[in-house]
């Protein structure tokens, strides 16, 4: 019950349509009332040629005994009782289409847009959390539930409510009519409603799990198809489409399974309703004719009686089939409600200060790391080092020495274990997360480009910079040439991910891109590894004159690329092994300059990446 909370305070801002929309529904049941009313008419009066020419008595309201007679409610020009009643069952059937329309469009105007808001808070946390929930939440999961759980709302506090609203406010005005008509009889024929509702109320819970289970599979077929898709290549390489129809096909199982369960849960409510209506029927119909014989009851009343509780059975059908549209909601709603519970990771502090101006350096402290998701596996271990505001850093080292893991503790991408990552003096922890992280352009080893035109990848770096800041970053990351080689130059869409693009050509846009944000520091993780060694050092050169200025931490893994580093900082199992220039590791006989002594046997081989 607690997701209904949380799901009607983005209701909140609509109220007024939704009280419009109910005032509008409780019209469409009230109009059903009358209709049942006015049936009783029509073969109490309108079809009896003898009956009387009384005054036609409609209802009676409770309490007060006050009689509500047809001529009251009808133009004092018609006279003729068979006029009459056809001018209200015109005017009820219209008032009650009019309402209708403007309460369905009312709810469905409150729903879509709630639903709209919340999609949006779903999706801007979701962007807010760190790398942690990345790894927990794969892409295909997250991408189902942001649309298939938020739809399940969205259906629910839509359409659905529509049709909770109509329905409830017609079983209460069909209750009324009926109780108001006989109501010893009223409580008879009702007493078999809660052999119709208790069940199904047990069933909505049950519906509501196996409605989770199914919304769980349908998000693991989309797993499956989102990663087959973007690996179609892998998948095609190694021949495994069998494989991956076989892994789709189970999961399509596992999902047809639990909807076809849930389905089955679901209909058995009505079934059950329209036995007990059959029975309550047959019972009635033959007290009402031994009544009706012995004068107590006359046909009109009895005809209202009948119909309105046959009218009856259609909301209560209805209502319990919502009611299990509504479980499912609130099913769904559990999990985008999960994500959004999920405390950020990584966040600024509250009142955290500014970092305008990186000035000084960057120190790690003393830090360890371990990846949170692996409590056993990779630990990275009392590293020291310094970067001072424009001096060049390398990091180079073996794969997998924890480099790449070494780096990204500065821009926060994880937080440190035990130590501290100052910038300028202070814990990154009590930057101002965006602030801090405006400071530090980074050229990921693996680059992701957007399916847009080179320019709006580039441009990403900066959203307001002008056509010619752009051209004059792809110039400095030796990409210009290529671009305007492609058939519409900076216009060209580079396609999902820049599959349009040699993975080299993807580095210089992301070094553009990188280039471009102008930030004081640069980390070039691996940046250049897909170029040939001559691009290479022409990018490094180009990055060496941008590198004025500019604190720079790169990682390479061609050593003829940072000899011109002002320090080389070995890295080796989770541990910093050698510090030092060129010149002095070298010689140092230790890890550097084995590294060294194997690539200048080999200088296009890599050695490490
Ligand atoms: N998200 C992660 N969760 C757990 N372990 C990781 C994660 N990312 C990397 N690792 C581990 O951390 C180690 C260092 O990786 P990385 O920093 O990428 O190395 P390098 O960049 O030096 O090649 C590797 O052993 C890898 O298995
Ligand atoms: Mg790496």
């Amino acid at each position: 019950m607690k997701e209904l909370g949380r799901l009607l305070r983005y209701a909140l801002p609509y109220w007024w349509a939704l009280v419009a929309a109910c005032l509008m529904m409780a019209a469409v049941g009230a109009a059903h009332g009358m209709t049942a009313l006015l049936v009783g008419q029509v073969f109490g009066r309108a079809l009896k040629p003898d009956a009387p020419d009384t005054p036609v008595d409609l209802f009676t309201i409770p309490f007060t005994h006050k009689t509500v007679f047809l001529e009251q409610l009808t133009p004092g020009w018609i006279s003729n009782v068979w006029t009459m009643i056809a001018y209200m069952i015109l005017v009820t059937f219209f008032v009650q289409g009019v309402c209708d329309y403007l309460g369905n469009v009312l709810i469905n105007y409150a729903g879509l847009s709630s639903v709209t808001n919340l999609r949006q808070r779903v999706f801007d946390k979701v962007l807010q959390h760190g790398a942690q929930f990345y790894e927990t939440h794969s892409t295909g999961r997250l991408m189902s539930s942001i649309m298939l759980d938020i739809e399940k709302i969205q259906v629910a506090s839509s359409s659905m409510l529509a049709d909770f609203l109509r329905q409830a406010f017609t079983t209460i005005f069909l209750l009324a009519v009926i109780i108001e008509r006989d109501w010893k009889l009223a409580v008879v024929s009702l007493a078999v409603f809660p052999f119709v509702l208790l069940p199904t109320a047990r069933l909505g819970k049950r519906v509501r799990r196996t409605t989770r289970r199914a919304q769980d599979d349908a998000a693991e077929m989309n797993q499956i198809l989102q990663e087959s898709l973007s690996g179609q290549q892998v998948v095609k390489s190694f021949g495994a489409e069998g494989y991956e129809s076989g892994r789709f096909r189970q999961a399509a199982r596992r999902f047809l399974r639990s909807s076809l369960r849930y389905t089955a849960q679901q209909a058995v409510a009505s079934p059950l309703i329209q036995f007990f209506g059959a029975v309550t029927i047959v019972v009635l119909l033959g007290y009402a004719r031994d009544q009706i014989k012995a004068g107590a009851m006359d046909l009109k009343g009895f005809t209202s009686f009948m119909t309105a509780l046959l009218m009856l059975f259609e909301p209560v059908k209805r209502l319990t089939g919502i009611y299990t549209i509504f479980q499912q909601a609130l099913g769904a709603s559990q999990k985008v409600f999960e994500y959004m519970t999920q405390e950020e990771d990584i966040q600024s502090k509250p009142g955290a200060k500014r970092l305008e101006r990186f000035e000084r350096s960057i120190v790690f402290d003393d830090v360890s790391f371990r990846y949170p998701g692996s409590p056993d596996g990779f630990l990275l271990h009392s590293i020291n080092l310094e970067v001072k505001a424009g001096e060049i850093v390398a990091l180079v080292g073996p794969s997998g020495a924890g480099k790449t893991t070494l780096v990204n503790l500065a821009p926060r991408f994880q937080d440190v274990t035990a130590g501290r990552v100052l910038v300028d003096g202070v814990d990154v922890r009590d930057w101002e997360l965006a602030s801090l992280r405006d400071k530090i352009g980074i050229v990921a080893q693996d680059t992701f480009l957007f399916n847009d035109s080179a320019a709006n990848n580039i441009r990403y770096g900066k959203r307001d910079a002008t056509a010619e800041m752009v051209r004059q970053a792809a110039r400095d990351a030796l990409a210009e040439e290529f671009i305007q080689a492609l058939p519409e130059g900076y216009d060209t869409p580079i396609g999902e991910r820049g599959v349009k693009l040699s993975g080299g050509q993807r580095q210089r846009i992301a070094i553009a891109r990188a280039l471009l944000k102008n930030a004081p520091i640069l980390i070039l993780d691996e940046a250049t590894s897909h170029l040939d060694t001559e691009s290479e050092l022409l990018v490094q050169s180009a990055l060496g004159n941008l590198m004025a200025g500019r604190t720079v931490i790169v990682i390479a893994h061609r050593l003829s690329t940072v000899r011109r580093a002002d320090k080389i900082v070995v890295v080796d199992q989770g541990g910093i092994s050698e510090v030092g220039t060129h010149e002095e590791l070298v010689s140092g006989g230790g890890i550097y300059q084995r590294l060294h002594t194997l690539q200048f046997l080999d200088p296009d081989e890599a050695v490490n990446g």
